[in-house]
């Protein structure tokens, strides 16, 4: 039996999916986290199918969770805006649980990211409004009330100048248009300052793999509110679906406050 604190996760993402045993109690992975490229056709079978690889090499026999790209309602993606339209409508839960013969808990990718960062991370002394963005193959965010989650807010899909703020800010947007540092670090600027007038944060918190070059454009915004990127990088989606996946089986919901 495995420790009661450890716990698969797995982070879902457009491009590769992660996963990995963590330790909930202090957020870190206690195996090398694994990457497989998400099928080209990301269809529940075929995403599921590398998800119970990932568990089934790691030889785990435990909880699992599953940071997923959509709006996740009681185990069920109600979206699907990076990943094949046919999850809309999915149980997820059930789908992934099947298929690795495991008890999975599956939420949100940005929300399982921010649960980790408010529990391990950059928010971890936060109170008040803090919100997690994470810039990738899309914009994902998670809302937090005094380290309490408001779950599925999907603030990338705001619109801004009539369209829907990903397509412009994300950081596959910089990839695909050639953009430099600078230039997408204004629109970025663009798209915080929008969501800062809409919630007036304590925090943000900015994540995804650009965090990893924080220092190129964080420096380069003005905002009101204090900018800290992501402390746990490519681990926050593994660690926070882990979380989730142990508070579940603990009976408490994934987004119950944290410390
Ligand atoms: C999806 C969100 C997701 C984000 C990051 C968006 O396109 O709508 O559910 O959290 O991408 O993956």
């Amino acid at each position: 039996m495995a420790p009661r604190t450890h716990a698969f996760g797995v982070d879902i993402g457009g491009s590769g999916i992660k996963g990995a045993v963590v330790d909930t109690a202090t957020g870190r992975l206690l195996t090398e986290r694994r990457r497989v490229d998400t099928p080209s056709l990301s269809t529940p079978k075929a995403v599921a199918k590398v998800v119970a690889q990932l568990v089934h090499e790691a030889g785990w026999d435990g909880v699992a969770g599953v940071a997923f790209p959509a709006v996740i309602k009681r185990g069920v993606a109600l979206t699907a805006a990076n990943v094949d339209k046919s999850w809309i409508g999915t149980d997820a839960d059930a789908t992934f649980s099947v298929a690795t013969g495991l008890d999975v808990t599956v939420l949100n990718d940005a929300d399982a990211a921010g649960l980790a960062e408010v529990r391990y991370g950059a928010a971890r002394e936060a109170s008040g409004v803090v919100i997690l963005l994470t810039f990738g193959t899309g914009i994902g965010s998670a809302l937090f009330l005094d380290g309490r989650l408001v779950s599925n807010s999907e603030l990338g899909h705001l619109e801004i100048d009539g369209l829907d703020a990903e397509t412009r800010a994300a950081a596959s947007a910089k990839e695909r248009e050639g953009l430099s540092w600078r230039e997408w670090a204004k629109r970025v600027q663009r798209y915080l300052r929008h969501v800062e007038d809409l919630f007036a944060p304590d925090l943000f918190v900015v994540g995804g793999g650009v965090s990893k070059k924080s220092e190129r454009w964080v420096p380069l915004l003005e905002l009101r509110t204090p900018v800290k990127p992501a402390e746990l990088e490519n681990d926050a989606g593994i660690a926070g679906a882990g979380l989730a996946a142990i508070e579940r089986s603990a009976g408490a919901p994934a987004d119950a406050p944290a410390g």
